[in-house]
């Protein structure tokens, strides 16, 4: 298995103090790691969790080993739009820069399943989401020089347990075809990716980075609806054999993206940690690397799924407004 692409320690210790970071879903896996190392740096970390007691149970670890980290908890639950607003008000209301967005919360291979406003689990959660969070924040974010989008996609984006990940605007919400766990997770994963390349495009001119990235297969909570956690724990010696990495390593890929003077060079591209691809050539990860997805490079698929996105959600709001 090729060795998984790490951050140079330069850019670890670079001094973020005085920059602000959101974090989505910063209180276990990835994400959490990646709060740690930022509030490590002197950044602070606006942490965005579902699970305000696990958040500050987070927090409080992190504040045991950096003293004086400086994270703040704000609840967020990115299966309601009303939340998503919340949580943008709030930031707004005391936060006048914002130097990183990181899109990272995420569900994966969930029974079938609805948000509060009724949009498919995975594609609302994932993707719908984290796109009404990035469209409240985007003003902020072009006021703030150097800011930067990560969207966290996956390599699943590609192929996910043999589903190729694509857009049906027929049926985003599974509403006519039969639900399949996988599929939807593959059609939320390439979302995440269509929506940075989308971002990059419509930014470009203003100082604004987006991009996305796949982290790596990572020993995490994320496979809780696919296999027990515990399980995958037991088993990470053996796993790990066959490509299963940790969290710190696989922050590394969100860390680079926020973090690099190289990033902003490529606004729009996809960053891959270690990788289970159709094209085994990419296994190896590459920062930035080509999809083997040709939906992945499609300009005209990223702007529609954009509009759509947008329209979807214009809707759900007005249709809550009216209710
Ligand atoms: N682990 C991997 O191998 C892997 C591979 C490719 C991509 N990724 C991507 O990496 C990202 C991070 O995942 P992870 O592996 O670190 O898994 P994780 O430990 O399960 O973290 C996901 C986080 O998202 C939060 N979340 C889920 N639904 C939410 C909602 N409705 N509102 C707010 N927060 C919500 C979870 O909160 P709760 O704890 O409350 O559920 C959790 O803190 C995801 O986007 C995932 O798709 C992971």
């Amino acid at each position: 298995m090729a060795q998984p692409l790490m951050c140079d320690k330069r850019l670890l210790s670079l001094d973020l103090s005085g920059r602000t970071y959101v974090v989505t879903g910063g209180a276990s896996g990835i994400g959490r790691v990646t709060v740690e190392q930022l509030a490590r740096q002197g950044a602070t970390v606006v942490v965005g969790v579902r699970n305000g007691a696990a958040g500050q149970k987070a927090a409080d670890q992190i504040r045991r080993e950096v003293p004086g980290a400086k994270i703040e908890i704000l609840h967020l639950d990115l299966a309601s739009l009303d939340s998503v607003e919340q949580f943008a008000e709030q930031f707004l209301a005391t936060h006048s820069e914002l130097h990183g967005l990181v899109n990272n919360a995420g569900v994966m291979n969930t029974p079938r399943g609805q948000t509060k406003d009724g949009f498919e689990l995975q594609f609302g959660t994932n993707h719908l989401g984290h796109f009404y969070l990035t469209e409240l924040l985007l003003d902020v974010l072009q006021k703030t020089e150097g800011a930067r989008i990560i969207c966290l996609s996956s390599c699943y984006h590609d192929k996910a347990m043999g589903r190729e990940g694509k857009i049906d605007f027929d049926d985003l919400h599974f509403t006519r075809r039969k639900y399949d766990g996988w599929t939807a997770y593959a059609q939320s994963k390439l979302a995440n990716l269509l929506h940075a390349k989308e971002l990059a495009r419509r930014l470009e001119g203003t100082g604004v980075t987006a991009v996305s990235v796949h982290p790596g297969w990572v020993r995490t909570n994320l496979i809780r609806h696919s296999a027990p956690v515990f399980l995958q724990n037991a088993l990470a010696g053996v796993l790990k054999l066959a490509g299963l990495i940790e969290p710190w390593e696989g922050a590394q890929t969100t860390l680079y993206a926020l973090l690099s003077p190289e990033v902003p060079k490529h606004s729009g591209a996809f960053f891959s940690q270690t990788g289970m691809y159709r094209d085994r050539s990419k296994n190896a990860g590459g920062w930035p690397m080509s999809s083997p997805n040709p939906h992945a490079h499609d300009d005209e698929l990223a702007r529609r799924l954009y509009d759509e996105s947008a329209r979807i959600i214009a809707e759900a709001r007005q249709k809550r407004r009216a209710a």
